[in-house]
């Protein structure tokens, strides 16, 4: 047999990715209103339960507005980005990134979120941190909601169970447009749109004890956010015809954990109801298995005359993706099972876990991508991807994440290949190349980035930026264009 070696394409994007909440800091500095992941506190890990760590109850929000928590909100200081952007962005350039991913805070924009007027000292900081991406010819991917719901319209609306909502959404989407045209040209509309279905609070600013029938609600609020992000789309492309807008899916790929037939069908019903999502977003209709999925869990999405109109003549530019790790699925659900992003599996024998149990298949990233690119034939860009881990500085400073530059080499490796077998990457941002709050756990300890933070859990630290060896090793995979691995 021949031997075939795929190559990156020349102009193929490399870098990071990052949220306004994990990074920023600065929650209450000029005109900023509350959002929705200022009112996650840390929860120590003894008490941590997925219910607790990321949904907010009524009683929550009213302890946190009146002052009676005690506890720390680590989303609200982030890494003093907000300060610090110049610092960490030369760290960037130095590693020679050609893209990186943020998100626009909409409560700096705009505060409750339903305001008439936009922040003027809320866009000025964006233009600060663009006009300095731009010193470097480093390309911003943004974001426009990342679980950044501005809670005024939790307050209002219950986040977006309500309709309304829609028409903020595209007013704010309509100012970063304009405002940011010469700067900007790929853009995000919701970050794992998927997560309003397992974390509405957090994918929606919806707090579900406020509801009759929660489930009915987070499929309701998701279709909001289907229109909402058709219509985006649609004004992005009339003020910016150079504009690209991607939908973005926590892909969470599921594999049979038998070849029993009965196994085969519940993996694939698992991965329809992850690709559910791009499905509505790229070929611009609801797939006809969710039918069947509403009808038996008595869910009635509520449509005005036009949205599906809107939904179909809108698709998306191009897909992003956040892959961490593979699951499986068994029609008999039995075994161990392990944490992952979100969703916990059943733990596959062939893989190994991060140290918070996250499955690393870096092989699965490559049939993703190939199953991804034939269902939908957009170009895809992969926005997050990286390992978790506990690093440990030594006395002289250095840090040797060896086991990160591990994961991370052999997920490139498998995009290189995925490349090789036709499908079209347009980028690669790892996620967090600056050590930030982890968005589950609301702890520092999870470091996924090559720029380690002096900050611990407890919000102890310096906050100083050092050099681990994974920073250097990145380095050189951009400067080779994945070449030297
Ligand atoms: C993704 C999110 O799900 O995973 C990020 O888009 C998040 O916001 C990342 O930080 C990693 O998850 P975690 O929980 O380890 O921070």
């Amino acid at each position: 047999m021949a031997t075939f070696k795929p190559t990156f394409p020349k102009n193929f994007y490399w870098g990071g990715a990052t949220a306004a909440n994990q990074i920023e800091g600065a929650f209450d500095k000029d005109g900023k209103g509350l959002s929705a992941a200022d009112f996650v506190e840390y929860i120590p890990k003894e008490e941590r339960t997925k219910d607790n760590a990321m949904e907010i109850t009524s009683e929550q929000i009213r302890k946190t507005l009146s002052g009676e928590s005690t506890g720390r909100f680590p989303k609200r200081e982030g890494v003093d980005f907000y300060h610090r952007y110049k610092e960490d962005i030369a760290l960037l350039a130095e590693m020679g990134f050609t893209a990186f991913r943020l998100s626009i805070h909409w409560s700096r924009i705009f505060p409750n979120g339903y305001d008439e007027e936009p922040n003027e000292a809320g866009l000025a900081f964006y233009d600060r941190v663009f006009d300095e991406l731009a010193k470097y010819n480093i390309e911003p991917i943004v974001t426009l909601s990342h679980y950044e719901t501005p809670y005024g319209l939790t307050e209002k609306y219950n986040g977006w169970a309500g309709r309304e909502v829609i028409d903020h959404f595209v007013r704010y989407a309509e100012t970063v447009f304009t405002r940011y045209k010469d700067k900007v040209k790929f853009w995000i509309s919701f970050n794992e749109i998927n997560v309003i279905t397992l974390s509405p609070f957090t994918g929606g600013g919806i707090v579900s004890d406020r509801e009759e029938n929660p489930v009915q609600t987070k499929y309701q609020a998701l279709h909001h956010q289907f229109v909402a992000s058709a219509l985006v789309t649609k004004r992005l492309h009339e003020i910016n015809p150079e504009g690209k807008m991607g939908c973005m899916l926590a892909r969470m790929s599921h594999y049979a954990n038998t070849p029993n037939p009965e196994d085969v069908l519940k993996a694939q019903k698992d991965n329809q109801d992850n690709l559910f999502f791009t499905d509505v977003h790229a070929r611009g209709e609801y797939p006809k298995y969710m039918e069947r999925f509403f009808i038996e869990n008595d869910i009635k999405i509520i449509k005005e005359t036009g949205d599906d109109e809107i939904i179909k003549q809108y698709p998306v530019d191009y897909i992003t993706i956040s892959y961490y790790m593979s699951m499986l699925s068994s029609s008999a659900p039995e075994g161990e099972r392990t944490d992952g992003n979100l969703m916990n599996s059943l733990k596959n024998p062939y893989l190994e876990a991060s140290d918070w149990g996250w499955q690393i298949d870096p092989v699965g990233l490559r049939i993703v991508l190939n199953d991804m690119y034939d269902r939908y034939r957009l170009p895809i860009f992969i926005v997050e991807n990286g390992l978790g881990a506990y690093d440990k500085v030594e006395e002289d400073g250095s840090i040797h994440d060896t086991y990160r530059i591990d994961y991370l080499r052999k997920h490139i490796e498998q995009m290189k290949e995925a490349i090789g077998d036709g499908v079209e990457l347009l980028g690669y941002t790892s996620w967090g190349p600056i050590d930030l709050v982890s968005m589950s756990t609301s702890e520092m300890s999870k470091r996924y980035g090559y720029v380690y933070v002096d900050k611990d859990d407890d919000g102890n630290g310096t906050l100083d930026r050092k050099r681990k060896d994974s920073f250097y090793w990145y380095k050189k995979v951009i400067a080779s264009n994945g070449e030297e691995l």
